[in-house]
């Protein structure tokens, strides 16, 4: 009787970080030359197709510093902007999603990514449900985003771009998806995008991910009102869930990360969109102050941190006398809930009767002021917007606002500060140390105007 040769398992041993696999142990990779991740697999037959039966235990680690224990190297995304938002590049094995309402960039910045990827690691899958290979390979022309180991894919069924990921050598420096809403796996029934499907197609991605060591990128589309169009379950799933926005007439694109299991979510990332793809804007604070008009009542400069950039942001403020009836509220990047108590601090410790005025708020560029430390350029916009006043143009006003119209220094004024003064800021509207020491860190060249409350921000900055 033959023996059954196939009954034997299997013992093989494969790359954390490339999931190239040997037949023996090697103490470096001999695929992608990386050291010490060659792990042992003992694969035994199950029906007719091979399956992982065992994997050796990964040896538990002590706990001692957090920095010392590390995902594996990072792949950078050849975009500085991206790999920044990102925290630091790729994580091998990691699934990203990067969801944006449709016609943001989403395909243009992933096309320039995966070229760059392409260039400096490896091949690239780039697998198209929406559009067809002439249609990307067109804009990948137009991009300049082309090379012979990007390679397109016109799929929409899962597990055919995963056979094809899997079948490439060395395996793919990234898988890109383009979108999650129009893929769809062949095992599950219903429509693409539905949760089953979502939940199948997801699922597969994660377990090719983590299995071969390759970073999955998904593209998913937002609603609106900044929704992901889809089950929630997918933003559990991924490791990192970055959202691509801006406005729709301008160019200014922002990349954010939202969560990430390998970094921080407040980095930022910037981005103009040109006739030639997505262009990163190294100097966002000088090109989101390039348009600021000169002068101007209701205008006001601050120093804002995203992440840990410093970023001047102009906040816009216009009052109107209103019509009758309650007061409107229209906010754009300001938090209507902080503007209500910023105006009422006005009217109680500012004397400023604001509170049956109509206001309008805007912040250049689309971007959001989260941060309670541009509360003092949020008032005084829109005091002096009311008092159809301009600040002096080359003021910048950065403090917290209290109840009781106190104004508290801000987190890491000192990074601010600089920012401020590099952009040619001549005065700095702060708030005055409480311990009475001195502001330490201030750049030459620029004048330091420290107020305790709101009555002395207003006579400071409007003379008031
Ligand atoms: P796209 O990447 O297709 O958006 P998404 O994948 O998020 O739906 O980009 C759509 C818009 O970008 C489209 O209106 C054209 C514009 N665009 C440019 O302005 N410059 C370019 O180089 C490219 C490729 C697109
Ligand atoms: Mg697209």
């Amino acid at each position: 009787m033959a023996k059954a040769k196939s009954s034997k398992p299997k013992r093989q041993w494969v790359c954390s970080a490339c999931a190239a696999v040997s037949s023996q142990w090697f103490g470096q990779c001999p695929d992608c030359r990386a050291w010490n991740t060659l792990e042992e697999q003992i694969e035994a037959p199950v029906g007719d197709g091979r399956v992982v039966l065992s994997q050796r235990p990964a040896a538990p680690i002590p706990v001692t510093r957090a920095d010392e224990i590390d995902e594996g190297p990072r792949r950078s995304c050849g975009i500085g902007e991206v790999d920044r938002v990102l925290g630091g590049g790729l994580v091998p094995g990691s699934v990203v999603l990067v969801g944006g309402p449709p016609g943001i960039g989403k395909s243009t910045l992933l096309l320039q990514v995966s070229a760059a990827l392409a260039r400096s690691v490896g091949p690239v899958l780039y697998a198209s449900g929406e559009e067809s290979v002439a249609q990307v390979a067109g804009r990948a022309t137009r991009l300049e985003a082309t090379h012979e180991r990007l390679l397109l894919l016109a799929e929409t069924v899962v597990e055919s771009v995963l056979s094809a990921a899997r079948g490439l050598r060395p395996s793919p420096a990234v898988l890109v998806i383009d979108s999650i809403q129009t893929i769809y796996s062949e095992a599950h029934q219903g429509l693409p995008g539905n949760v089953t499907q979502i939940r199948a197609v997801s699922t597969q991605l994660v377990s090719y991910a983590k299995s071969a060591g390759v970073p999955v990128i998904v593209v998913g589309h937002v609603t609106k009102d900044g929704q992901l169009a889809g089950p929630k379950l997918l933003e559990h799933m991924v490791d990192a869930v970055v959202a691509f926005e801006g406005d729709e007439d301008r160019s200014t694109r922002l990349l954010r990360a939202t969560k990430n299991r390998f970094g921080s979510t407040q980095e930022l990332g910037v981005f103009e969109m040109t006739g030639q793809g997505l262009r990163p804007i190294d100097n966002p604070s000088e090109a989101l102050l390039a348009e600021r008009p000169a002068a101007a009542p209701g205008s006001c400069v601050t120093a804002s941190l995203e992440g840990s950039r410093p970023l001047l942001l102009e906040v816009q403020a216009l009052l109107a006398q209103s019509m009758g009836g309650s007061p409107r509220r229209n906010c754009v990047g300001v938090d209507p809930s902080r503007l209500a108590m910023l105006m009422a601090v006005l009217d109680r410790h500012g004397d400023m009767f604001v509170l049956d005025q109509d206001v309008f708020m805007n912040v250049a560029g689309g971007l959001r002021l989260f941060e309670p430390a541009s509360d003092l350029a949020v008032l005084m916009a829109v005091a002096s917007s009311h008092m159809r006043r301009p600040l002096p143009p080359e003021l910048v006003a950065v403090g917290e606002i209290g109840l009781t119209g106190e104004i508290r220094q801000a987190t890491r004024i000192e990074l601010r500060l600089a920012e401020a003064a590099r952009l040619g800021f001549r005065r700095a509207l702060v708030a005055k140390r409480r311990d009475q020491r001195k502001t330490t860190g201030v750049p030459e060249g620029l004048e330091l105007c420290e107020v305790s409350n709101v009555r002395e921000a207003l006579e400071v900055g409007l003379g008031r």
